[in-house]
């Protein structure tokens, strides 16, 4: 590699257009923290002639995201895109050629990130998401880095803003059609709001953390979900006047031949971290069989907190080259998951609202030893 990392940017979007303004104009800190100079050689958008956000003249715009990557003097490929069909070939393609890789697409990981994991080590490439999953909030590097040297046994949490923005308009009033439209106009929902009211964005997140908390090459078709789209609102009033919030929780926990994991709403009491978000925030628990419980919480989702994110994988990868070492934690092969059993069915309900399983932390410490197992 020359001195000087070349770097590509595919997207310039509500997530994109943050990376590039932050690529621009916070070159000085993140050279001097990642001790490497870089350019950015091209970004890569559909359509040339829509407006992008002002600043941004000094990049240079291609509709051509193969050539982009193709470029002998690329070294890290961002992507930003988003979806499952020109994100995949694009992505791999980079990996094919050895470039590091980052990503913000969860879609992509929780769909294909066994395959994409597996061609990275073939590659000798990195690949770095830390944006895939919860925006700002750093869970990626702590599942893969910080509790590297331990053995998580669960995590849960509630990781789609968009749902719990629904949810705490309709606890001040507001009937479903109405929550929604009010979390749209706040740019919390998408005009097509199926993917995270119907618990698949949800989902996805917790097969991507699955992955990286037990190894497992769990894809998120195979994980159980229901949605909030049915809840009514006098059933929001009675948690309410029982002491709880129902929120969409995602949980998953390690078992011997596989894991249960599952997401749909629960009730929380209100005092509850899962319960204390109104929008934007996510809030994860993960349990590790040394650290115990960990709980992070922050921004969720967003062009500024996902791009810190991106970021934060941009200075990592760049110090990587740097040194040309990559951290074989981040590649390892994932071993198969042979079971994924649903989690909701044995919980606690409320009498008076027995449709809904009642949350309780204690749920997570199922004490499992996985020393001798197959696949540790
Ligand atoms: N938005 C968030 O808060 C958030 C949070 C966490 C993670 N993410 C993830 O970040 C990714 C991007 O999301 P976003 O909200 O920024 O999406 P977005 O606003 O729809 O932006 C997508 C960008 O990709 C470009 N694009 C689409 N197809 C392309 C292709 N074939 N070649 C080159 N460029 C192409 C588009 O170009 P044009 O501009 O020319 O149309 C656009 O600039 C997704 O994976 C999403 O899940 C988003």
């Amino acid at each position: 590699m020359d001195c000087t990392a070349g770097v590509a940017l595919l997207g310039c979007g509500t997530v994109g257009a943050h990376v590039a303004q932050r690529l621009l104009h916070d070159r000085d800190a993140i050279e001097r923290r990642s001790g490497i100079r870089y350019q950015v050689r091209g970004v890569a958008v559909r359509d040339l002639l829509k407006p992008r956000p002002e600043g941004l003249d000094a990049l240079s715009f291609t509709r051509d995201a193969r050539a982009l990557i193709d470029d002998p003097a690329i070294d890290v490929v961002i992507e930003c895109i988003g979806g499952t069909t020109d994100a995949m070939e694009l992505v791999e393609r980079a990996l094919e050629r050895g470039r590091a890789v980052i990503t913000a697409n969860k879609d992509l990981l929780a769909t294909h990130g066994p395959r994409l994991r597996a061609l990275a080590a073939v590659r000798g490439a990195s690949l770095r998401y830390e944006a895939a999953a919860c925006g700002a909030i750093p869970v990626i590097r702590l599942l893969d880095d910080a509790l590297a040297g331990d053995e998580i046994s669960a995590l849960a949490g509630v990781v789609n803003g968009t749902c719990t923005a629904i949810l705490s308009a309709m606890e001040s009033g507001a009937d479903y059609d109405e929550a929604l439209a009010g979390a749209q106009a706040r740019g919390y929902a998408e005009a097509d709001p199926s993917s995270d009211v119907d618990g698949d964005d949800a989902a996805h997140k917790l097969a991507l953390l699955m992955q990286l908390a037990f190894g497992l090459a769990v894809i998120s078709p195979r994980i159980r979900r229901s949605g909030i789209a049915q809840i009514a609102k006098r059933e929001i009033a009675r948690a309410r006047m029982l002491g709880y919030r129902i929120r969409l929780v995602a949980a998953a926990v390690r078992q011997r031949d596989g894991a249960r994991a599952e997401v749909a709403p629960v009730l929380v009491r209100a005092e509850h971290p899962f319960a204390q978000g109104a929008g934007p925030e996510n809030v994860v628990r993960v349990v590790a069989r040394d650290a115990g419980a960990l709980v992070l919480s922050g921004n969720g989702a967003g062009g500024a907190p996902t791009a810190s994110a991106i970021l934060g994988d941009l200075v990592t990868t760049l110090r990587t080259l740097r040194g040309r070492h990559d951290s074989p934690q981040r590649t390892q092969a994932l071993n198969a998951a042979l079971e994924i059993a649903p989690f909701f069915a044995e919980l606690a309900r409320h009498p008076e609202l027995p449709r809904f399983p009642v949350w309780d932390d204690t749920l997570l410490n199922a004490p499992v030893s996985l020393a001798s197992q197959a696949y540790s």
